[in-house]
Order: structure tokens, then sequence, then C-alpha cells
């Protein structure tokens, strides 16, 4: 039987916003292989409804696990929001989610207890960012919004321009009136447009991205499964989209620093 710890870990996203996820991994776990899924074809998912969110991301587990993966990163805040519980009954490996991760480090980190949600509508009207953070601490403020506008700007590569930034002013102009000091980037894209954010929020707001956060708790399962990958050889990441990849390598390359080699059209029948 070949050891489960050379098998790859599984990571999705609607688009480019899981590879801020993806790119974390590969800082703390270099020797580990990545089979990422990015369902550019139907990018957003975050102004769709719940069983339509189940469905996609039921099949790309699915097409993941054809590649063997030996667990999965939902590197989606919408599909973590909607999705992670149904999958997690439905599937009998390690499946990890981005809101819980997020809102830990959110009460971590606030001083004043006012913390501002950014997110897709989907995952502002779960309601699951705000149940976790009063899980933790009720004593906490919590204001969410929705940025629909965000995942647009990032699947087309404006990560830092004029637009983009009147765009920001516009969607956080109630978080500052607030005067939250920690803003969760509730949306995998969202970290991608950090330079914007924090020049619009300021530097007394510290921005949450909960990849770095991810990242560890995929190291903690991994060790806890004894699925680690130890041997020194660092893994080839493989790249699925389910749409036309070329757009999909060139931001990936720009954002991960360095060619993409192994980028794959899937269709879906
Ligand atoms: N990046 C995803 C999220 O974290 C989805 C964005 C979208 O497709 O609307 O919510």
């Amino acid at each position: 039987m070949i050891d489960p710890s050379h098998h790859p870990i599984g990571v999705f996203d609607s688009g480019l916003g899981g590879l801020t996820v993806v790119k974390e991994i590969h800082k703390l776990l270099p020797n580990e292989q990545v089979v990422y899924f990015g369902d550019t074809a139907r990018v957003p998912y975050g102004t769709k409804s719940r069983p339509t969110i189940i469905r996609y991301s039921r099949e790309i587990v699915r097409i993941l696990l054809k590649h063997k993966v030996k667990m999965v990163v939902v590197a989606c805040n919408t599909a973590s929001s909607l999705a992670l519980e149904t999958l997690k009954k439905e599937f009998d490996l390690p499946i990890l989610g981005v809101i819980d991760p997020g809102a830990r480090k959110a009460v971590r980190l606030t001083r004043n207890k006012k913390v501002g949600i950014i997110a897709t509508s989907s995952t502002v009207k779960s309601g699951k960012y705000v149940l976790k953070i009063r899980q933790l601490d009720r004593d906490i403020d919590v204001i969410s919004s929705a940025c629909p506008l965000f995942v647009p700007l990032v699947e087309e590569g404006w990560f830092d321009n004029a637009i983009t930034t009147q765009i920001a002013r516009q969607y956080l102009s109630n978080m500052k009136k607030h005067n939250i000091d920690t803003l969760i980037l509730g949306c995998t894209h969202y970290p991608l447009l950090k330079n914007v954010l924090h020049d619009v929020m300021g530097p007394r707001v510290q921005l949450v991205d909960s990849a770095s956060e991810v990242a560890i708790q995929v190291k903690e399962l991994l060790l806890k499964f004894r699925m680690l990958r130890t041997s020194l050889r660092p893994g080839q990441h493989l790249f699925i989209v389910s749409d036309e990849p070329k757009q999909f390598s060139q931001l990936a390359s720009r954002f991960l620093g360095g060619g993409i080699k192994h980028v794959r059209r899937h269709i879906y029948v």
C-alpha cells in the first residue's frame, strides 16, 4: 500500500482567491504537493444560494478525490459557510474550512473589541463569522458588510489601482465610522487587495487574513493523522480550472511569484 503521506493536499475555491491559502501552505510545508481547483467557469460563488454552493463543492471534492488527495481545504469562505458541514458528513477524509481560523485570529487581535467583517453576500448572510466570534467572546461588537465587486476586480487582476481604491472607500466607509480596530478579510480573494484595504482603513486597523492560520491547522491535522510528507523533494503543484487557463496562469504566476507550470482545464459534462 502507498504511504498516504505522499498524496497531495486538495485545495479549492471559486477562482483565484484560494491561492492566498496555497501560498501559506507552501511556505509552511514546502514538501507538500497541492492539487488546486479554481472553479473559474462558475465564479462568483458569493451571490449564489446554499443548495448551489453545496452542489458545486461536492462536485469539486469528487474531482479532487480522483487525484487521490489526502485531505481537502475549502479555501473559500462562501463554501466554508454554506457547504462545509455537508461535505464533512458526506466524505470520509479530513476537510478544513477557513471561517474558524479567521474568527479565532480576530478575537486574539482585537483590543477595543470592535471587529469588522467584509465578505461575499452569501457569507455575510450565513452569519457564520458572527456566530463563531460570539462563541469565543460574547462582548465583541461585530459589524459585517458585503463587498460583491471585490471578487471580479481580483479575477481581473486589478489588485492595486484607482478604481479599486474608490470602490473600497465606498464599501468601507461604514466600517470606519464604527471605529473597528480589526478587520476580517472574510473572502479568500480579498488578501490580494491588501494594499488598497490597508491604505483605506489606515494603520490602526489590523487586517486579518486567515490563510496563515489555515496553513498551521493543515500541518496540525496532517500530524494528527500521520500524513505529513517528510521527503525532502518539494512537490510539484497541479492547478485545475474549469474555464480557459490563460488568465488564471498569468495572474497566479504574478501572485505566487513564479511560473505556474501545470495548469489543466476541467470540463464539466
Ligand atoms: N473566494 C471566495 C470566498 O472566500 C469566493 C468568492 C466568490 O466566488 O464570490 O468567499
